[in-house]
């Protein structure tokens, strides 16, 4: 059985060759890369929602090449501590797969028996993503309208990507963790220092959220060397600076071979608290 619900109905799909079904008739084809359609054109307000294709090759081939491996490495770790041989996790907006694969494949590697949906606007991720990793399940679903039940997965990842906080509070489990990646004060700074005249840092925040008590924020610190002007470009990309940065600035990066710049993340954990009885939660 899959974790996705029929986007029409809700009721629950079953994976066949080629498509996905619910019982009440309705069925989605399953591309040739391996991910399903399930955005009801309602829901669609652009013809290309999301990550355009350029933006998300330049994801894939510099995650691929191992240098926010630390962060992957804290994420596993949480997930590995999840009770139970078979833990069900969605990764909501999950762009080309780098964290669905990696928690996957770390989870199997521990011995246990995963389900993980990853989720996301972009077809162009998904077409990575569901090459990344075959036996996870992908689909092209906003997280503001997730096509998951209630309650059915013990964990959500939502790693710098849209913070649809009530679905994702009404998909996990009481008790189901989820991990919430923001940037840390000094993230990329030495690539800021040459984009802006007065590069400013990341805000740092602390913010309780209904329905969730707070475990812990794990700070992930770290300092890239980048060789290439290709690597330098691709990180580029992958960032809101892309879109937001004076001609003079990327200019100067453009001319840039080398590059060492600090990483820093912040994985903020938390539980979703059961309700209480009688309260209307
Ligand atoms: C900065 S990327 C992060 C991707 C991935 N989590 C990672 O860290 O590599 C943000 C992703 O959110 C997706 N996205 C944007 N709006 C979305 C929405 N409403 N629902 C689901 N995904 C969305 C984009 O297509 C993109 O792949
Ligand atoms: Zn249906």
């Amino acid at each position: 059985m899959s974790l996705f619900r029929c986007p029409l109905c809700a009721a629950p799909l079953e994976r066949g060759a080629g498509a996905y079904r619910c019982p009440g008739g309705h069925s989605f084809d399953v591309a040739r890369e391996g991910y399903v359609h399930l955005l009801p054109p309602n829901q669609k307000h652009s013809a290309l929602p999301g990550d355009g294709r350029d933006m998300v090759l330049a994801r894939r081939d510099f995650l691929s090449k191992g240098y926010y491996e630390p962060l992957l490495k804290t994420i596993c770790f949480q997930f590995l501590t999840l009770p139970g041989e078979a833990p069900a996790l969605l990764d909501a907006g999950c762009g080309e797969g780098y964290y669905t694969a990696g928690i996957f494949q770390a989870l199997r590697s521990a011995g246990k028996r995963p389900r993980i949906a990853g989720t996301d606007i972009s077809k162009f991720a998904l077409r990575t993503a569901a090459r990344r990793e075959r036996a996870a399940e992908f689909a092209v679903a906003s997280s503001y309208r997730l096509p998951l039940g209630d309650g059915g997965v013990d964990g959500v990842l939502n790693c710098f990507s849209p913070l649809a906080l009530e679905e994702f509070r009404r998909v996990l489990k009481p008790g189901g963790t989820f991990l919430y990646v923001v940037p840390g004060p000094d993230h990329l700074w030495e690539m800021k220092e040459i984009l802006y005249e007065r590069p400013y840092p990341n805000e740092e925040k602390e913010t309780p959220y209904e329905g969730f008590a707070y475990r812990a924020i794990l700070p992930v610190e770290g300092a890239l060397r980048l060789e290439s002007r290709a690597d330098i470009q691709n990180l580029f990309r992958m960032t809101p600076y892309f879109w937001k940065t004076p001609r003079a600035g990327a200019e100067r990066l453009a001319a840039l071979e080398r590059l060492e710049v600090r990483t820093s993340f912040r994985v903020h954990v938390f539980e979703k608290l059961c309700a209480l009885k009688g309260a209307d939660l």
